[in-house]
């Protein structure tokens, strides 16, 4: 029996084929260009290759997902859907083909799940379905995108949970939050997180024209999947057709990650914060469902243990590269 991560190339995807994989199971990873990990930086998944098989599909090629999902007909546990195009600045700059990828992608996978009889769907949802809620937002807060990728991820959890409810497919939604931590290079981030995260990777003289005075719960990448595999991993009484809020929980002002990236690499980078908020929501998601229900408990509540963590993590890509 195999999981079947589309997405499992990218940040939080691969970080969960990883912890798949290191309980012994077998990984299906599927996503643009997958077809093997040479030269894709994910260091952490090489000691599990053998459990993992790689799928090069786009999800909106309807054929070959359909051929490339049938070959394992039968032997798929759950599927974990973690493909997107991810919020930020450049999400609008092409909103048709991006809300494809989030949407139609999605429900292009679930389709096949229908077909074939998958009995699990984990999706990978975002607190941006609150859009600029105030703060503690629980899974009852309602759902109002405020942006097109926010809108994507209502889409997306509403299309889920009918297919499940409709079609007898346990569907689980995980709302992630602003992830940081080994497996992305800042250097192919945004400029927020460029002049946040960028000295770590010996970037320097970023200036972010915004997000001074913005505090958000960043969540380390390895917190996030823990809890993904917490929600996979739960009783079906617990979890199905339920949604969990999976994040740190704890506020961060940005100014004090640039304070505590100076620190860790011991000199002023040149980085520059402008005023004002960078993401017009943000407010912190309470995770106290996550907690009580799942057991899930952040390992890195303190930013500084994580910028450690993500520090040594570029430091030993840096020398491997
Ligand atoms: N990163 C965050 O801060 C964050 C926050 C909230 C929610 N999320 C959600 O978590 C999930 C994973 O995010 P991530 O940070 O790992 O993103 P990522 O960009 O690192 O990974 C996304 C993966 O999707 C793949 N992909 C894109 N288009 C594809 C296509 N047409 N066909 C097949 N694969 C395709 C990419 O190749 C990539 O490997 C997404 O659903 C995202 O919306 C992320």
């Amino acid at each position: 029996m195999a999981v079947l991560v589309f997405g499992g190339m990218g940040h939080v995807g691969s970080w969960i084929a990883h912890d798949l994989a290191a309980e012994a199971e077998e990984v299906v990873i599927f996503d643009l260009g997958a077809r093997g990990l040479a030269g894709r930086g994910l260091d952490y998944l090489e000691p599990h290759q053998d459990r993992l098989t790689f799928e090069d599909v786009d999800v909106l090629d309807t054929h070959t997902l359909f051929e490339r999902m049938r070959a394992y007909e039968g032997r798929i546990d759950a599927v974990v859907f973690g493909v997107a195009v991810i919020a930020g600045p450049t999400f609008r700059l092409r909103p048709f083909r991006n809300v494809q990828v989030n949407t139609i992608g999605m429900l292009n996978v679930l389709e096949v799940c229908r077909i074939l009889g998958v009995p699990k769907f984990v999706n990978l949802s975002s607190g941006a379905i609150y859009g600029t809620a105030p703060g503690g937002q629980t899974e009852e807060t309602p759902a109002i995108a405020s942006d097109l990728y926010g809108a994507t991820k209502v889409a997306n959890e509403t299309l889920a949970a009918q297919y499940g409810a409709t079609y007898d497919i346990d569907v689980r939604q995980a709302r992630l939050y602003f992830v940081y931590g080994p497996g992305k290079l800042p250097s192919t981030m945004h400029v927020l997180y460029q002049a946040m995260f960028g000295p770590l990777q010996g970037m320097r003289n970023v200036a972010a024209p915004a997000g001074g005075d913005q505090a958000l719960d960043w969540t380390h990448v390895r917190d996030t999947a823990q809890g993904v595999m917490r929600l996979l991993r739960a009783p079906a009484e617990v979890a199905r057709g339920q949604a969990f809020n999976i994040s740190s929980g704890v506020l961060v002002p940005h100014r004090e990650i640039v304070a505590a990236v100076t620190d860790i690499v011991g000199s002023d980078s040149g980085m520059t914060l402008g005023d004002g908020n960078f993401f017009e929501r943000g407010a912190p998601l309470d995770v106290t469902k996550a907690r009580t229900s799942l057991g899930f408990s952040p390992r890195f509540s303190d930013i500084r243990d994580g910028l450690n963590d993500y520090h040594g993590w570029l430091k030993s890509v840096a020398k491997a590269g």
